[in-house]
């Protein structure tokens, strides 16, 4: 252990000079809403013109991505990006119900071509997040009968994508996406409602569910032998505030159970448990072909609700940083099932990109040196991007955008993950140009 500020990390001291081999391939990942740009007709433009963008940013600039795709893609081949999470936006793909705009599936259809041209694995997410606005005014995910319009577009999407992708995460955290819109009322619709929260989950679980099956079937009819679909699931590493107190032991539980606990279940294993329901009465079995790890921070707990403890490492956002919860969480995922484990996002706020390099040396390693069957690890993300309620003012990416004129540079932090990259490894002689010297702030 060495200190730095106020804050102890590990160096693995132990390693002395070696090279560490980290024995998966580095990615990046993105979603659609956060980078694509453009004025349609969905939910987080419409929650947009309702006021509710923190920095008052509109999520149709974005990064312009839209246009730009092909010099991005230029950029992560460059930098020796292998693997690519990218997100598709449902309401431009289907802007008014049952309506699908072909010109649109070509386009993303071009992209996943130009990927593989360049050597980048595409994995595709289906939903992350966004609703078209004709899906949430029929009640989007509270109600069990919009499943087949959420099939329909599935299906539409992976017959069209055929051989360009063969990865596929149908939903992005749907503890996040219902917590936020149907708990907190932050996110769209705005809602905050306990059962209504459960009742999105369970619907949630039954379209993937239902979508894991269909991807599947509908590649093999087409004789297709290589997917593998999952869901991304967000956890966290939850501790109590005080671990003597026996209400934060209790809360602490409770919290890990209801927000990722019985949500992981369901999805992985079609098993559900309270207050979780099985709505379609679908035998229990294993519904992911991998596990898909979200993972950015510890919460500590005291009572319902997400606390930071007062001391310690913390990002621009207030986040607690703790690169041993990545590892942690994906031992979680293990013990319920044993697969091949993604990090398909992994990043913080850090819009100084002060301690990025920190960050990811610290989380890298601590995967590493787990011992789990890590096969891919995506940074989130790319470029900086339109972080929902934050809008522009929270830059996550290794690449900074200016914004005003969608110049996009290479940041430190960039230089480095593309080095790992392109050396599937962090020599000492990365770790002192990189990670030396910074420091994270308490
Ligand atoms: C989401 C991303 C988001 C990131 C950082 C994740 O919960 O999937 O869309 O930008 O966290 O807040």
């Amino acid at each position: 252990m060495k200190t730095m500020g106020s804050h102890h990390y590990n160096r693995h001291p132990e390693r002395g000079d070696c090279v560490i081999k980290l024995g998966f391939e580095l990615g990046v990942a993105c979603a659609a809403t956060q980078v694509e740009g453009g004025e349609l007709d969905h939910s987080w433009n419409d929650w947009y013109h309702k006021g509710h963008i923190k920095d008052g940013s509109d999520p149709a600039r974005a990064n312009d991505h839209y246009h730009l795709w092909e010099e991005d893609y230029g950029l992560m081949r460059d930098m020796g990006i292998r693997q690519y999470r990218l997100g598709i936006e449902w309401a431009r793909i289907e802007p008014s119900e049952g309506v699908f705009e072909e010109k649109e599936l070509e386009r993303y259809h071009a992209m996943l071509l130009r990927l593989r041209e360049y050597g980048i694995r595409p994995l595709v997410t289906l939903h992350h997040f966004t609703n078209p606005m004709w899906f949430e005014r029929k009640g989007a995910f509270t109600k069990i009968d919009n499943l087949p319009i959420f099939l329909r577009f599935v299906e539409k999407v992976v017959r069209y994508f055929g051989d360009a992708c063969c990865e596929y995460l149908t939903i992005n955290e749907p503890n996040v996406y219902a917590m936020g819109g149907y708990y907190g009322g932050q996110w769209p619709p705005g809602e905050a409602s306990f059962w209504r929260t459960q009742q999105v989950i369970s619907v949630l679980a039954a379209c993937h569910a239902k979508a894991y099956e269909l991807i599947h079937k509908l590649r093999e009819e087409a004789g297709f032998t290589d997917t593998r679909v999952g869901f991304a699931h967000h956890a966290r590493v939850f501790a109590p505030k005080n671990p003597w107190n026996p209400w934060h032991q209790v809360a602490t539980r409770l919290s890990a159970y209801l927000f990722q606990g019985t949500v992981l279940r369901a999805f992985a294993l079609g098993q559900y448990r309270w207050p979780l329901k099985n709505l379609l009465k679908l035998p229990g079995k294993r519904l992911v072909d991998f596990h898909a790890l979200n993972y950015y921070a510890r919460s500590t707990v005291s009572g319902l609700g997400d606390g930071v403890r007062e001391v310690c490492p913390k990002n621009d956002l207030g986040w607690e940083i703790y690169p041993q919860g990545i590892a942690a969480c994906g031992r979680e995922m293990e013990r319920l099932l044993s697969l091949p484990l993604y990090v398909t996002e992994n990043g913080t706020c850090d819009n100084q990109d002060a301690f990025r390099c920190r960050y990811l040396y610290d989380h890298l390693t601590a995967l590493q040196s787990s011992g789990l069957p890590v096969e891919r690890y995506y940074h989130w993300c790319f470029c900086d991007n339109f972080e929902w309620l934050e809008g522009e003012s929270a830059r996550f990416g290794l690449v900074h955008v200016d914004y005003a004129t969608q110049k996009r540079t290479i940041k430190k932090s960039g230089q480095f993950f593309s080095e790992m990259a392109k050396a599937g490894a962090i020599t000492p002689e990365m770790e002192a140009r990189y990670v030396k010297g910074e420091e994270y702030h308490g």
